[in-house]
């Protein structure tokens, strides 16, 4: 079935408000100074989206975020980076040896939106596969389910 069309019939079934179930995970853990400091030109991209030891290497370079500066003080650089480390994917670093940076780079992410059509990725509405919210209407507060994506159409 046309991925497009699944998505239509699974919001048509689901009622409003389900919890996550089955396949889908949960991206809720949170921590006041993350949301603030981390979302003020992007959403708070949960800390399950990468591996501890990218979160070590994305928090130990935040003056150089993918180029623009986005430091902190030691301080909070140190309890954010906490909070992502304790929260972050179990899932094993790629292997090239290189901390990824990029969740949009990863094969989860890849995988898990192998589907999307290319031309959707350069919609003027969604601009980069960055822009999470462009499609999950709940980004912002970590729900990812599939029931709650809206693609621009
Ligand atoms: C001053 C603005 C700014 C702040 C503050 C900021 N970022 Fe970013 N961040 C960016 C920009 C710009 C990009 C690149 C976006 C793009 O390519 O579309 C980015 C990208 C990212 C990405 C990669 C997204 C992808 O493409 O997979 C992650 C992860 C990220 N930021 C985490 C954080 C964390 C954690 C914090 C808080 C410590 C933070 N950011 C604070 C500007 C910021
Ligand atoms: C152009 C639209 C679009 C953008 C932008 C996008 N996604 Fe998705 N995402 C989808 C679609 C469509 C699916 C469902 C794929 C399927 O079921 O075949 C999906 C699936 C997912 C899933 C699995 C959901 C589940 O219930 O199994 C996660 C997690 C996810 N995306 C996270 C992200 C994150 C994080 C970002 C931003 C860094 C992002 N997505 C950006 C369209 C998008």
């Amino acid at each position: 079935m046309n991925t497009k069309y699944a998505i239509l019939i699974a919001s048509l079934l689901a009622a409003p408000n389900v919890q996550a179930s089955g396949g889908s995970e949960s991206f809720a853990a949170t921590n006041t100074k993350w949301k603030v400091e981390c979302s003020a030109c992007h959403i708070a991209y949960p800390p399950k989206l990468l591996p501890a030891s990218s979160w070590k290497a994305m928090m130990g370079g935040l003056d150089k975020h993918f180029g623009t500066d986005a430091s902190l003080d030691a301080a909070s650089t140190t309890e954010i980076l906490a909070f992502l480390q304790k929260n972050a994917s179990s899932r094993k670093p790629e292997p090239s040896g290189k901390p990824q940076l990029r969740i949009t780079e990863t094969r989860w992410f890849q995988s898990e939106h192998d589907e999307v059509p290319v031309r959707l990725w350069k919609d003027p509405r969604v601009k980069s596969p960055s822009n999470c919210a462009a499609c999950h209407t709940q980004a912002e507060s970590g729900n990812f389910n599939e029931h709650n994506i809206q693609l621009p159409r």
